[in-house]
């Protein structure tokens, strides 16, 4: 069913863990959405998120909650080497738009399906790379387009748990502030629209000596990423090599200043002028409101208010031209530079894009034994698998120290450093 612009937009939500808690409490900032089902298989889980949202109807089985609901948007909330099936699910019986969690899928193959069916379908689909609502991000897209730095020559960014998990986040924003604009529905921009966040290589290095996962992913103990996009501007990304674990932040530099980019927030430095100012970005005083009234406060939370907010517009809106700021489209582009950084590691070379590799190339380097594990004992950094993970209090205190998830790991296995190869294993 197509939304009308007067009836109140049916929502309903798939997986309804900790993410979920806060696209709820986005909706229920926003007059006219209203939240009729979820589903969700633990049932603990569903009646405690039943009870906290006054949700009408909760089921198991998401398939059979969209065909007894026909929801107008539905939430995927959970973990990603699920998405894919679940938006196909939700585009084959109907729905008209989906927002789906990042990162947006296992691979290039299932995130190209996602953009592919929902058009095919009429389907507007969101990938849940909220940040892009951050007040500060979009004025620094602003600054640089006005030239406020000069030409950007390098980004830095620094993350914590994982490439796909956390660095999703970053080469997204990184992406928006240097101003990436590929309308819904096309996957390439076409000659004249603003095409600097278009990445054209990466370089891309991985070590992975412990079994280390994240939400039942097999993923990188660390990385280190290059990106070349267009115009000659290049991102430099640290991955789990530093105990910093800044998703909400970058650093660009350019050819007369700098911008430090925070959620709400910029610092800007002047080569030129030889000056440093702060500027304070503030929210829509709006969407500030509505978000402190269901209980969203700080820059992460408040930006699902305003992340439900366009969503809602999106939906109602029949032009086609809305700029709803993180479409399928713009997300797989971010999807496919992490992707060719595995790449880059699997191959040792610089990879071009567009990228061939359908598969993760990560996996396809764990069934090649190119990353052979060092330190047997899975262990799992996410989800219900982490509170058990006997290391736990122990990683997060040695990484409020200071320490990097390498240094941590060799000494919580009391080894001086992780050696370079198995011979060293005692
Ligand atoms: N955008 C962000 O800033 C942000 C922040 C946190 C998490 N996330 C993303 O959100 C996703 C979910 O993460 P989370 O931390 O909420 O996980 P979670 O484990 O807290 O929640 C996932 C839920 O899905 C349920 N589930 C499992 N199988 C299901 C199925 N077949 N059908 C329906 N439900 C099922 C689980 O029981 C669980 O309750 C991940 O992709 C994660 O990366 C995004």
């Amino acid at each position: 069913m197509t939304p009308t612009t007067t009836e109140n937009l049916r929502v309903a939500i798939i997986g309804c863990g900790s993410i979920a808690t806060r696209h709820a409490q986005g909706y229920q900032s926003v007059p006219g959405m209203d939240i009729v089902a979820g589903a969700e298989p633990n049932q603990e889980t569903a009646q405690s998120f039943q009870e906290r949202f006054h949700i009408p109807r909760m089921y198991s089985d998401p398939t059979e909650m969209l065909q007894q609901e026909k929801p107008d948007i539905v939430s995927v909330c959970t973990w990603y080497l699920l998405h894919m099936a679940h938006v196909v699910a939700a585009v084959e019986h109907g729905v008209k738009v989906i927002l789906c969690e990042k990162p947006m899928a296992l691979n290039l193959a299932e995130a190209n399906r996602m953009v592919d069916i929902c058009a095919a379908h009429g389907t507007k689909l969101a990938i849940g790379h909220q940040r892009r609502f951050y007040p500060a991000w979009t004025r620094a897209r602003q600054l640089i387009g006005e030239g406020a730095i000069g030409q950007p020559v390098l980004v830095t960014g620094h993350v914590a748990d994982g490439l796909l998990n956390t660095c999703s986040h970053v080469i997204d924003g990184i992406r928006y502030a240097l101003g990436s604009a590929i309308p819904v529905g096309r996957k390439s921009p076409q000659p004249g629209e603003p095409a600097a966040g278009r990445a054209v290589w990466v370089m891309g290095a991985v070590e992975r000596k412990t079994d280390r996962w994240e939400r039942n992913v097999p993923i990188e103990d660390c990385c280190l990423g290059l990106v070349q996009f267009n115009e000659g501007v290049q991102a430099l990304l640290q991955i789990d090599l530093t105990a910093r674990n800044e998703p909400d932040c970058f650093t660009i530099q350019g050819t007369e200043g700098m911008l430090m980019v925070e959620p709400d927030q910029l610092r800007q430095i002047s080569l030129i002028h030889v000056d440093k100012i702060s500027i304070s970005v503030p929210w829509d005083p709006e969407i500030a409101i509505a978000a402190r009234a269901v209980g969203l406060e700080g820059a992460f939370n408040i930006a699902y208010a305003a992340q439900a907010r366009s969503l809602k517009a999106w939906a109602q809106e029949t032009s086609g031209n809305y700029p709803y700021r993180s479409p399928g489209s713009e997300a797989l582009q971010t999807h496919e530079i992490m992707m060719a950084l595995y790449q880059s590691a699997r191959d040792h070379e610089l990879v071009r894009l567009p990228l061939q590799v359908q598969q993760n190339p990560l996996n396809l380097m764990l069934e090649e034994g190119k990353l052979p594990v060092l330190y047997p004992g899975r262990y799992d950094i996410r989800g219900p698998e982490s509170q058990t993970w006997p290391h736990r209090e122990a990683y997060y205190r040695l990484r409020a120290a200071g320490l990097s998830h390498p240094e941590i790991m060799a000494r919580i296995l009391g080894v001086e450093s992780m050696p370079q190869d198995s011979a060293s294993v005692s």
